[in-house]
């Protein structure tokens, strides 16, 4: 059976951007289709600036709305990495492998670190290994598929490079991965900002659609978005972004291909209306499963804890693997 592993950051309330690029295919289809793991990567929040307490609170946040969207602690494996030892001692192994320059080319890495020295602040030296621990996430598990957002595809391709290299050094030991994205919503927009995508955000951002957003709260977020000079509704990336965006919220909300829905709306304000509704409905049973799941903490804790359990077992064999491979003495 394909194995599937992906992740998701406790360093901010979920968006709308997490629900469609990456979170809504793994309850619909990868959590069926394949023995899939799901992982709330509580690791590399502390990357950047961060709060303990705040950490914690979102981490348990993210496996409430995991299962909300649909995941099945029946079907799939839903746990925390800093549950499973396993990442982190195959983390410092690929660090071995993992070349100073190939970090320092990662483009998230550039984005942040200039952003966080532009504060004047200081920059830690895991957001530069980070995307080494996040290859030892999906080596782990012997994964072939990873679901994400667009974003993180220089992540899983470096994931790639680290497999293939250790493989041929050291013997065969990682199978080797790809990413698969959606086809509509791989990069979901800022509503304020159309041209930098919708990520979370300390700040409580006008553009930034929250999961647990109140139906009010949404509408009103839909019907301010940045739309382009220009009165026709066309679906143009390059020309027009914010419409783009907003075409491409709707096809994923309701279906269909973002270029033939355009045709169906007289005026920018048709579309963001009928975008608002969409994006209520597909919200609204997550926040309604969301409600019930906070009054049974207890279940929660539960599904986490046998989770953490059975990916444990399964990334144990492998990374033990690679410490033999690479020449570490076994424990006597
Ligand atoms: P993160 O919030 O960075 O932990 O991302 C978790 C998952 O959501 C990853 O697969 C990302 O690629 C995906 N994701 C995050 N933001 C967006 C966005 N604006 N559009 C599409 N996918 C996204
Ligand atoms: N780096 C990913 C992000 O920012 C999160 C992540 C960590 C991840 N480990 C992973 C995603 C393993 C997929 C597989 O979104």
């Amino acid at each position: 059976m394909t194995r599937v592993f992906s992740g998701i950051k406790p360093t901010g309330h979920l968006t709308l951007g997490n629900y469609l690029g990456a979170m809504r295919r793994w309850a619909a289809v990868d959590q069926h289709r394949a023995d899939g793991l799901f992982c709330i990567v509580d690791l590399h929040a502390l990357t950047v600036d961060h709060d303990p307490a705040r950490v914690r609170r979102l981490s348990r946040q993210a496996a409430t709305l995991l299962l909300a969207s649909g995941l099945d602690p029946e079907l799939c494996t839903l746990f925390v990495q800093s549950h499973v030892d396993e990442h982190t001692r195959l983390s410092y192994v690929l660090e071995c492998v993992a070349t100073d320059g190939e970090m320092r080319r990662m483009i998230q890495y550039k984005e942040k670190a200039a952003r966080e020295q532009g504060r004047g602040g200081s920059v830690r030296l895991s957001l530069l290994t980070y995307p080494v621990l996040m290859a030892a996430d999906i080596l782990a598990y012997g994964t072939d598929e990873v679901p994400v957002g667009d974003d993180q595809a220089q992540h899983v391709e470096l994931t790639r490079d680290l497999a293939v290299r250790f493989n041929q050094r050291y013997g065969q030991t990682f199978v080797v991965p790809r990413a698969t994205h959606p086809g509509v919503a791989a990069r979901v927009m800022n509503l304020q900002e159309p041209t930098s995508k919708m990520g979370k955000s300390d700040d409580a951002g006008p553009g930034i659609v929250y999961l647990l957003d109140e139906p009010d709260v949404v509408r009103k977020k839909v019907l301010r978005a940045v739309t382009d000079s220009g009165r026709e509704v066309v679906y143009d990336r390059e020309e027009r972004p914010g419409v783009a965006n907003l075409l491409e919220i709707l096809a994923a909300c309701e279906g269909g291909d973002p270029g033939e829905l355009s045709g169906a709306y007289a005026s920018y304000g048709a579309l963001k209306k009928a975008v608002a509704e969409a994006v209520v409905e597909v919200l609204r049973p997550v926040r309604e499963r969301h409600r019930e799941l906070c009054s049974d903490p207890a279940y929660v804790e539960g599904v986490l804890r046998k989770g953490a359990e059975r990916a444990r077992e399964m990334a144990r064999p492998r990374v033990d693997a690679a410490f033999r491979a690479i020449g570490l003495l076994p424990p006597v």
